[in-house]
């Protein structure tokens, strides 16, 4: 099927970020012309990890649209009053939505767009010169028709898939598998023996969570293993949330990418890590196990990387380091989680656009200040949660996904259709920034290099 329109905008890509482009446009009452392309059959956020009890990890507040536009009637909010619970969300008194809820919500959004079309897997994109449009393909994956649409510009908004190293894959995925199946495999990790978590991520945490709250009932003996130095908290005091802003976004953007590959990967705990809700309601349920002198059947052990598995038996046998004390052990488990953690990649259905996409040194895309991909053709690529690596740890949070897409309406409509916030912040990043603010403050010229950090040396 040849859809003969030129759109304005392609979406590749339904999650929270190109659903919140949707819902924005929308809103906008601006003549510009979407459809979106999403490959499952219908709308779920995150299916494998939908678990009772789990909430967002930001406030409602960081919805589809109110950031931007509270007035939108694609707001949470707006979703309570249509669908009759506005009330009991009141008495609710909570910021933090559970994960199902939010599900509903971006389905009730969903519902309410025309521009939405699912069962569309996008294979290729190329620039069509003749007709200056991309040429997008997309095919049903049930049933291998093809789509053809054209569009002035794009959305990229394929968010990360699961990420499992090399060395732990190729087992039957019913034994092991990624966070992102969990729900899918339960009925049979709750038959098993014995299980294992990988990872302290808030994904595994929250898998360890449910399989120790079901761990009475299903008798198994259950472990948790990982690499990070800790069972640690992700941050989430107010003044280190700060990090997830506009402001902190344009700081890291204006840095050398040197050293923005330094510091990025150790911001961990900005963004990885365990909700500290999770861990103290994982601690209390080991407390309350121990009463009496019980010891629940339960291992956790940290700075242990899992290097290899191997079946043995009905069983498998996990290779594992402990690499500060530099030693090796196996662990044997019937069925093993793994809390590895996401990756994004470059996706092949861009190989077409290859030669006109600027790449950096490692092979990651150059992006514009307000997340346009360098592309050397006349249309817009608007990059959804892809560019970490020049914009910090924000790119994935839910809380900016208005204010980069509101970047984007605006540069598609042409003018200023809602407001793009500046000062939001009661700190600086910037020492230009600083010294505009603090009459006490100001440059210097250049001066001998000190230490960045004071340590206790004692040498
Ligand atoms: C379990 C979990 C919980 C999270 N909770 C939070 C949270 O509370 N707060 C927060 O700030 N962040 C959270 N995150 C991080 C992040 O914000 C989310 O992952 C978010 O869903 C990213 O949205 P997205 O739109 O980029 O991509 P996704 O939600 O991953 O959606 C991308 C979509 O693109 C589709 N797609 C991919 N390739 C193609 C193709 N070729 N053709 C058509 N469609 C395609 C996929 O099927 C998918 O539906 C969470 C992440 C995970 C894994
Ligand atoms: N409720 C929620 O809102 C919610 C729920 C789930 C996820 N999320 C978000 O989604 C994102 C991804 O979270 P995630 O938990 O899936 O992944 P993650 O935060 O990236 O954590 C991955 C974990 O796996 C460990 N690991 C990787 N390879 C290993 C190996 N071979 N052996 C042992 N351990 C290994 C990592 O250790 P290292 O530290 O050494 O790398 C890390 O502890 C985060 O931003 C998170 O906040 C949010």
């Amino acid at each position: 099927m040849t859809d003969q329109q030129v759109h304005d905008v392609v979406g590749v890509g339904l999650g929270p970020f190109n659903l919140g482009l949707a819902a924005l446009l929308d809103g906008a009452s601006a003549d510009v012309d979407v459809v979106f392309l999403e490959r499952e059959p219908e709308f779920n956020w995150h299916e494998g990890m939908l678990l009772e009890g789990t909430t967002l990890e930001v406030p409602f507040l960081a919805d589809l649209v109110t950031l931007a536009d509270p007035t939108n009637p694609h707001s949470y909010l707006n979703y309570l009053r249509e669908t009759g619970r506005i009330y009991e969300f009141y008495f609710y008194e909570t910021f933090q939505t559970p994960r199902r809820e939010y599900n509903d919500y971006l389905r009730w959004v969903v519902d309410s767009l025309a521009s939405c079309r699912f069962d569309r897997e996008v294979t290729t994109v190329e620039w069509d010169e003749k007709c200056e449009c991309f040429e997008v393909v997309a095919c049903h994956p049930a049933t291998g028709e093809r789509f053809v649409y054209r569009s002035r510009h794009l959305a990229l908004g394929i968010g990360s898939g699961p990420q499992i190293p090399d060395h732990l894959q190729g087992h039957p995925e019913t034994d092991v598998f990624h966070t992102a199946r969990y729900r899918h495999n339960r009925e049979r990790v709750l038959q098993a023996d014995s299980v294992t978590v990988v990872g302290s991520g808030q994904s595994a945490a929250e898998v360890f969570q449910d399989l120790l709250e079901r761990q009475v009932a299903n008798d198994y003996r259950l472990d948790w293993l990982t690499r990070s130095a800790g069972f640690f908290p992700m941050e989430y005091s107010k003044l280190g949330l700060q990090h997830f802003s506009p402001e902190y976004e344009q700081y890291v953007y204006d840095l050398p990418q040197a050293t923005k590959d330094e510091f990025i990967p150790n911001q961990d705990l900005l963004y990885k890590g365990i909700d500290p809700g999770t861990s103290a309601e994982i601690y209390d349920l080991l407390y309350r196990r121990s009463i009496g002198g019980d010891r629940p059947d339960v291992g956790l052990f940290a700075m242990t990387a899992v290097c290899d598995i191997e079946p043995v038996g009905d069983a498998y046998a996990l290779d594992c380091r402990q690499w500060q004390a530099d030693e090796t052990f196996v662990h044997e488990s019937d069925v093993v989680v793994l809390g590895t953690g996401y990756e994004r990649q470059v996706p092949d259905f861009l190989a077409p656009l290859a030669d006109a996409i600027a790449w950096d040194e490692q092979g990651r895309y150059e992006v514009t200040p307000d997340h346009r991909l360098d592309i050397d053709v006349p249309g817009e690529v608007f990059l959804q949660n892809a560019s970490v690596h020049t914009h910090g740890v924000g790119v994935p949070d839910l809380g900016l996904g208005c204010y980069h897409n509101t970047k984007f309406v605006n540069r598609l409509v042409g003018e200023q259709v809602y407001p793009e916030d500046t000062n939001t912040v009661f700190q600086d990043f910037s020492l230009e920034q600083f010294c505009e603010h603090a009459p006490g403050a100001s440059r210097t010229g250049g001066r001998e290099p000190i230490p960045t950090h004071t340590q206790n040396d004692d040498s």
